[in-house]
């Protein structure tokens, strides 16, 4: 295989960041578009120069001039789609979350072992430079051992809308769409550690105060306020069977000061911060250090992120890299995930 030739399931708000990262990758040939909108798959590929277009998605799986699909659909359908694909012969990048339910992911996981195609979990934070740069730091045992981590990702304006409010196409509000993000990176620059329980709070207390103006956030392609049947904000402990633990909150909305994004890791050798700047923090000489890396970009750069995680992708496409997100990992977070809403349902820690 000389270039990749991918198709890019769902064009709407996050599709721009694939297909960009996609058409400036030499080893790519752009060659379909597919979103059940037909006007949006239209325009996508216009724009980015794909050359052809589909509003149903199994006819681009049927498409044997496509080797692997980038799936930027909802997150109900990422399962379904997933599968799918796989049975058809392509290798898979599905957007975060991998599903809205742990049965679903564990039978993407058979599907990935069935087929042997490559899936790779959309976890793009993991490949920030801030990440990687950290990751070196970790795996020379700077950090020691990490025992705890703490992160936030606190929006106090922020619901997306449209199918992102709606449960049942989303499969939950700000846990599920950018807790993975955090919760994935602190348990992946942990060193993956196995879970041994869970506690979770989630509270419903503001609804999407779509009656706030004059501050922009993130929305869905197809914004519309009318829709909320998710949370406004969630806190989780997580514990490890190692005996390391991590702390986590997360919301659309909260009568917070301002938005932060907080992920910290600390050892017992050192600690650091990768957000909301990369920072490592030491001892030498009996003093305490906090070293600033002298890199381009110290938080997480959204596009530079995307292209690095694509690229990444399309190196596995072509057998010249191993996945650093495949499918066990989606599957593990979606447990997560899910152990944290039945732990707020339940009202008490869940045990693995
Ligand atoms: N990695 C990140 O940082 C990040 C950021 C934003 C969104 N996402 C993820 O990307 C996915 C899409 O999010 P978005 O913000 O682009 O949503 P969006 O609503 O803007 O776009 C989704 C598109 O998918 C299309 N679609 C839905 N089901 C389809 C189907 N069965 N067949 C064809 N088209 C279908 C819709 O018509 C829509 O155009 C979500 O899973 C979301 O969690 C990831």
């Amino acid at each position: 295989m000389s270039k990749v030739r991918i198709g890019v399931i769902g064009a709407g708000s996050i599709s721009e960041a694939h297909l960009s990262a996609y058409v400036q990758n030499p080893h790519v040939e752009l060659a379909a578009v597919c979103d059940q909108k037909g006007d949006r798959a239209r325009a996508a590929a216009d724009r980015f120069q794909a050359k052809r277009v589909y509003t149903d998605y199994r006819e681009l799986l049927a498409d044997k001039d496509i080797d692997a699909v980038s799936i930027c659909t909802w997150n109900d359908t990422h399962g379904e789609i997933s599968i799918a694909a796989l049975e058809a012969g392509k290798h898979v990048l599905c957007e975060k979350p991998l599903c809205t339910s742990v049965e679903q992911a564990l039978e993407v996981e058979a599907a990935v072992r069935r087929t042997g195609r490559l899936l790779q979990v959309g976890f793009v934070r993991r490949y920030g430079t801030n990440t990687k740069v950290l990751r070196r730091f970790i795996d020379a045992g700077d950090l020691g051992e990490i025992y705890y981590a703490k992160a936030s990702y606190l929006r106090r304006l922020g619901n997306p809308g449209g199918w992102f409010a709606d449960r049942e196409r989303s499969g939950g509000g700000p846990l599920l769409d950018i807790g993975v993000h955090v919760i994935d990176l602190c348990w992946y620059l942990m060193g993956r550690p196995k879970v041994k329980s869970v506690t979770g709070n989630v509270y419903t207390k503001l609804g999407n105060r779509s009656n706030v103006g004059n501050l922009s956030f993130y929305q869905a392609a197809d914004y519309d306020a009318a829709l909320n049947t998710v949370e406004d904000m969630a806190n989780a402990l997580i514990r490890f069977e190692n005996g390391a633990s991590l702390m986590v909150d997360v919301s659309f909305t909260l009568h917070a000061k301002q938005d932060e994004v907080t992920v910290k890791l600390y050892g017992d050798r050192g600690g650091a911060e990768v957000e909301p700047e990369l920072c490592i923090v030491t001892e030498k000489h009996d003093t305490i250090l906090n070293v600033s890396p002298q890199i381009d970009e110290r938080t997480f750069d959204f596009m530079g992120g995307f292209r690095s995680e694509i690229d990444y992708f399309v190196e596995c496409c072509l057998g010249r890299a191993e996945l650093i997100a495949p499918v066990e990992d989606g599957v593990e977070l979606t447990k997560i995930v899910s152990a944290i809403y039945e732990s707020a349902a339940k009202g008490r820690e869940v045990v693995f």
